[in-house]
């Protein structure tokens, strides 16, 4: 896979917002053979606590990352992981409080980040993370890896020694339309492939009284991967790259058509999504009571939703590339490394090393709907959760499309200029002005000084 050169921008935009626990690794210890306060049996022993902040609070996300936590402390008596989690889709309050932990030197022992330029921006370059080399050679993970991913958890040093900061957990797909087949072959309507023929679905859909698409955007991040997904399919994959690197003109054409469609979509969501959460709005595609009519037929989201719609035991979803995006995997991955002021780092990384291995990202995948980002991963053992069917067509799917990187999830652009992006499409949101958000959009990537 190929991305586009990354740029590192300005850092530590984010907000602030109350940090809630700033406690790193601590050792207890587990007197003849009883439970230390939260931790492992450790018959006599020191029981090391390390924890770690995800953002995974919910369906797939919680069972996965929990199920992997469980295997590596039944594993490790004498460590016990704990997830620290902060709830908020894609990690739209747990970023600005995990910056906040590492400016101030109490991070959590590891964390989860985007690969890209939420991690090296943010923390890398700065030089608030360790390198992990260790564990990628005594792992064979610079083979396991695809090139690709292993240049976006990489930086070079000042004498151009490349060194590895980040373990990557998993690979989602932010560019996926879903729908509930019932309500489909009900109306006889098939997955839309473009948007016009979106337009017209969502048209038949209407006249019924069914809202044709779920949007919970009470974190904005949910509607600009709308909009991401309309630009890759307006822009095509190297289109859509140019606009991170500078050479796709957000004053354009195309960039107009994208707004003009973004437009024109937003009128089929349903009225509450400001007040719902992506997984409150995945969820409209469920019926409840079974047998009624779902809120809404379709909605675009990463493939965490097929985690979502498995945890809640939802099996009549049906999916396709979102509309005009065939081909194109719009990728992102979560990652997890070592702040340099993590106290017990031989514990963390001995956690870390199942997170890359074969073996545990086949425990946490099955649940959260992505992929494994370790190639050498994909089979579970029998008896053990499998891939679903829709995560073995996106693993078809990631060996032959291009790949391009999202914005809302960390990979295209600096944490700065994600925030202006954002704050474009809430004006959007609220107003929906072609002229006027182009301008700004025009203007963030300036800011940014990717744009001259
Ligand atoms: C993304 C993250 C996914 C999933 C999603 C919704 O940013 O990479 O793993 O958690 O947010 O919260």
């Amino acid at each position: 896979m190929k991305l586009p050169s990354r740029r590192i921008i300005a850092l530590f935009s984010v907000a602030a917002l109350v940090v809630s626990a700033c406690s790193s690794s601590t050792t207890t210890t587990a007197p003849g053979g009883t439970n230390a306060p939260g931790g492992t049996n450790a018959p006599g022993g020191a029981v090391t606590q390390v924890e770690v902040v995800s953002w995974w609070t919910t369906g797939g996300e919680a069972s996965g990352f929990n199920a992997i936590i469980d295997k590596f402390n039944a594993d490790n008596p004498t460590i016990k992981v704990t997830n620290s989690a902060i709830a908020g889709g894609a990690g739209s309050n747990a970023q600005a409080a995990l910056t906040t932990r590492v400016v101030n030197n109490t991070p959590p022992d590891s964390f989860q980040v985007h690969m890209g330029h939420e991690l090296l921006d943010t923390y890398v370059t700065p030089g608030f993370m360790d390198n992990l080399d260790d564990l990628y050679t005594a792992n064979g993970w610079t083979t396991q890896f695809p090139k690709g991913v292993l240049s976006i958890v990489s930086a070079a040093d000042s004498a151009g020694t490349v060194h590895y900061y980040s373990v990557p957990l998993d690979i989602h797909r932010a560019n996926v339309l879903w729908f509930n087949k019932t309500v489909f072959t009900a109306n006889n309507l098939t997955a839309p492939t473009t948007w016009d023929q979106f337009f017209t679905v969502a048209d038949a859909l209407k006249a019924k009284g069914i809202t044709p698409l779920a949007v919970g955007d009470n974190g904005i991040w949910a509607n600009g991967m709308l909009l991401e997904s309309i630009l890759i399919s307006t822009l095509g994959a190297d289109g859509y790259n140019g606009l991170w690197t500078g050479k796709t003109d957000w004053a354009g054409a195309n960039v107009t058509t994208a707004l003009n469609t973004y437009k024109k979509v937003l009128t089929y969501v349903n009225t509450d999504h400001s007040s719902l959460s992506w997984d409150q709005a995945a969820d409209y595609l469920i019926p409840a009571p079974a047998g009624a009519q779902p809120k809404a037929a379709m909605t675009i989201m990463g493939d965490w939703a097929a985690g979502e719609f498995d945890a809640k035991k939802f099996t009549d979803y049906g999916w396709a590339a979102a509309p005009g995006t065939d081909k194109i995997y719009d990728a992102l991955a979560d990652s997890f490394g070592l702040p340099s002021k993590a106290t017990n780092k031989d514990a963390v990384k001995k956690f870390l090393t199942l997170l890359g291995s074969a073996a545990g990202q086949d425990i946490f995948n099955p649940y959260k709907g992505s992929i494994p980002a370790n190639s050498t991963a994909g089979t579970p053992p029998a008896g053990a959760k499998q891939y679903s069917t829709y995560q073995t067509w996106a693993m078809g799917e990631w060996k032959g499309d291009s790949i391009v990187p999202s914005v809302e999830h960390g990979a295209a652009a600096s944490p700065a200029w994600k925030g202006a992006f954002e704050a474009a499409v809430t004006m959007f949101v609220a107003n929906p002005d072609v002229p006027t958000v182009q301008t700004a959009l025009v203007q963030a990537c300036k800011d940014a000084k990717v744009c001259k």
